[in-house]
């Protein structure tokens, strides 16, 4: 179950998948799913995935570049900063690291500075809780600099195979400076943290060539590279002293208003009680929670075949969305840390 709301079936998952393995999957399934529910306002979604093309995984290490560099897509950016609402300071930062990493040949190479640094900060790193803009921020810098995106997720650079995780990273960076793309890679946590624990011996070393491939890269990259995290306590210091970190904080009361008008003003037909200021002293609430909050109440108008969104509707909403979250508090016990490992332990051994 997605929720009350929804329900998530699939269908077709191999019998010997082994159970920690398909509740994994289950939960990036959901995750994805959710979000199209909620930006589609669609009640019904049926996805059938089929690999095209891909050579049986046996075949993964003789794959060549332009291979390889076909699994990373580039695509527009969805967003601009003009519904983006961020702190004053937020802003002034990510237009000083994203300048920072654009002039970086001017004064490091040509200015020489790079005889008393190195290895300058070459990747902006952004941090903050779940659903507070950080994708956003990401395509509206591509924007900003009129480039694509080329997104890319953690998982999309592991390997089953030891070793061939680096020839991923090689890809990726390649096809960033082909399309002269923003690369962005979103829950960078597991390539950046650390340590990878408990995963068994083959694996940590695989992860740790990885990232140190990954040092490489960002040192000789040219282009923007912005990573993307909830966890960012965990990354490990090499990685981080070369990111410009900027955190990404939840909104407080004057920018959840401007959030809530931002996703009101997109043509809804608003009744004339509606008053994003009255609706954004309801707090603990991010950016995500407004969106999902507005797209609800629009589509329960919608269905009741009302022409008009009230600020009772949207408030019902709100209530709604905040009713159905998990406990505060709700961590993750060791016991789920426990399973969430051996899955990758399983998964990385070829089970
Ligand atoms: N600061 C913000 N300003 C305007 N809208 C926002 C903001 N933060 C979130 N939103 C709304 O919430 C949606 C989800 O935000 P986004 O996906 O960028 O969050 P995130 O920080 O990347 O979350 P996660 O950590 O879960 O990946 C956005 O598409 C937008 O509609
Ligand atoms: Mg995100």
């Amino acid at each position: 179950m997605l929720d009350d709301q929804y329900r998530l079936e699939v269908l077709g998952l191999p019998a010997d998948l082994p159970p920690v393995a398909a509740a994994a999957f289950r939960s990036r399934l959901t995750r994805g799913t959710r979000e199209l529910f909620d930006e589609t306002g669609l009640s019904e979604i049926s996805l059938v995935v089929r690999r095209e093309g891909a050579p049986p995984q046996a075949q993964e290490h003789a794959l060549d570049l332009d291979q390889r560099m076909s699994y990373f897509r580039v695509v527009p950016p969805a967003h601009d900063f003009s519904r983006l609402v961020l702190p004053p300071d937020t802003l002034e930062e990510l237009h000083r690291a994203v300048d920072a990493v654009r002039l970086r040949h001017l004064v490091f190479d040509t200015w020489g500075l790079r005889a008393v640094e190195p290895h300058p900060r070459t990747a902006i790193g952004l941090h903050g809780p779940p659903g507070t803009g950080k994708t956003m921020i990401a395509q509206a810098l591509a924007a900003h600099l009129g480039k694509p995106l080329l997104p890319a997720r953690t998982s999309q650079l592991e390997s089953k195979y030891h070793g061939e995780g680096g020839k991923y990273l090689t890809a990726l960076f390649e096809a960033a400076k082909r399309a002269d793309a923003v690369l962005f890679v979103d829950e960078a946590e597991s390539l950046l943290s650390r340590r990878f624990e408990s995963v068994g011996q083959g694996a940590e070393h695989a992860v740790n060539t990885l990232r140190s491939e990954l040092v490489q890269h960002l040192d000789r990259h040219e282009g923007v590279v912005v990573f993307a995290t909830n966890l960012v306590r965990s990354y490990d210091p090499a990685i981080s002293s070369r990111l410009h970190h900027v955190l990404v904080p939840a909104p407080d009361r004057a920018a959840r208003e401007a959030i809530w008008a931002a996703h009101l003003s997109t043509g809804l037909p608003l009744a004339e009680d509606v008053s994003p200021a009255a609706l954004a002293e309801t707090g603990d609430v991010v950016g995500r929670d407004i969106k999902r909050a507005v797209i609800g109440a629009a589509v329960a108008v919608a269905r009741r075949g009302d022409g008009v969104v009230r600020h009772a509707d949207l408030a019902d909403a709100l209530a709604r969305l905040l009713a159905q979250r998990p406990p505060a508090g709700d961590q993750v016990t060791e016991e789920e840390r426990a399973v969430v490992a051996e899955g990758l332990r399983a998964r990385r051994n070829g089970g």
